[in-house]
């Protein structure tokens, strides 16, 4: 393995940047040849491809984003498209590949392993932290920590006003950050797409709170809920009481910022050790961390097999109002 060609795709996620850092510098350092591709499977396609050295990842740590910049390609998803992808990537002598993104990016590298023989490994990175085997993806912990912050700070207001606030965080199609900063803000409630969402109770529990003293509340709405998001849910909390309530959307605030200390970490060490998989002639799989160890696992099982939220912290939520 000469030389690998590295990319960000799908939805950025903060930590990117220390992944890509750690895949340039430890590949450099093995005296491979690394080309960055910009705007993830589009810039493989239009052949916006360029050989990057140590200081293209200098002070990149630190930042959020990604200095490869990303994009949702609908062109990698025809024929067509993923054949002038790989065209531009022998056309650069690529042998290994490194796509770091979410369940997107993965279907991209399977077909790419089905229909290619270049070395392929994945990285997980989306701030969703919805890919099955790793209990960690690139990003989760700073959007969680975001979410954290941002949710203190309307609790003030909430206080002060004696609101009931239904907070909207990301997560598509999965409830961890829902769930995770739900726990860290001694939120009332969290809606999340894993549990089936009662609003006559959920009413019942608010009017009880404030019957027993307690004047505002935090209710966390995972945007991919079964009921719907932030504003659907203040719909139906109108429709069945008389509750004093505001929305707010947290959006893409959630995937911007420095990243923490262990997405930082998370990110170098999944980064380098992708490197490493390449050079030991590993293709197909994710690199992921379990019980702390760096695992592998082959791609499909990672969007083919459901991660599930933690049910103890399900459990506990109603034994903490
Ligand atoms: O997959 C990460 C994510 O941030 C989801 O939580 C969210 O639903 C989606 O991306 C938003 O995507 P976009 O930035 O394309 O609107």
């Amino acid at each position: 393995m000469n030389s690998l060609g590295v990319f960000t795709s799908g939805g950025d996620s903060p930590g990117m940047n220390a992944a890509i850092r750690a895949v340039v510098r430890s590949g450099l350092r093995n005296n491979m040849k690394i080309f960055g591709i910009r705007h993830g499977y589009e810039g493989m396609i239009d052949g916006d491809i360029f050989e990057m050295n140590g200081c293209d990842v200098a002070n990149i740590i630190s930042r959020g984003g990604t200095i490869l910049r990303t994009a949702r390609s609908k062109r990698f998803m025809t024929k067509q498209g993923r054949e002038k992808a790989y065209e531009n990537l022998n056309k650069y002598g690529i042998e290994g590949i490194i796509g770091i993104g979410g369940d997107g990016t993965f279907h991209g590298l399977k077909d790419m392993i089905n229909e290619t023989s270049f070395k392929t490994i994945g990285l997980p990175g989306t701030i969703d932290n919805d890919l099955f085997g790793t209990e960690a993806t690139i990003g989760y912990d700073t959007a969680c920590n975001t979410a954290m912050e941002a949710i203190d700070k309307i609790k003030d207001t909430a206080s002060s006003h004696e609101r009931i606030f239904l907070v909207e965080v990301m997560g598509r199609h999965a409830g961890f950050i829902g769930l995770e900063t739900g726990i860290a803000t001694g939120a009332e409630d969290v809606l999340i797409p894993e549990t089936p969402t009662d609003f006559k109770a959920l009413v019942k529990v608010l009017e009880k709170r404030i019957r027993e003293g307690k004047k505002s509340a935090i209710v966390v709405v995972a945007e991919g809920d079964e009921m719907g998001g932030a504003f659907d849910a203040e719909r139906e909390i109108k429709k069945l009481s008389n509750l004093k309530t505001r929305v707010t959307i947290l959006g893409h605030i959630q995937r911007g910022g420095s990243p923490t200390m262990r997405d930082r970490v998370l990110a170098t060490r999944l980064g380098y050790h992708a490197v490493e998989a390449l050079l030991e002639g590993k293709s197909g799989v994710m690199v992921g961390i379990c019980k702390g160890s760096v695992v592998f696992i082959p791609i499909e099982d990672t969007f083919n097999k459901k991660k599930i939220v933690e049910q103890d912290e399900i459990k506990m939520m109603p034994f903490l109002l």
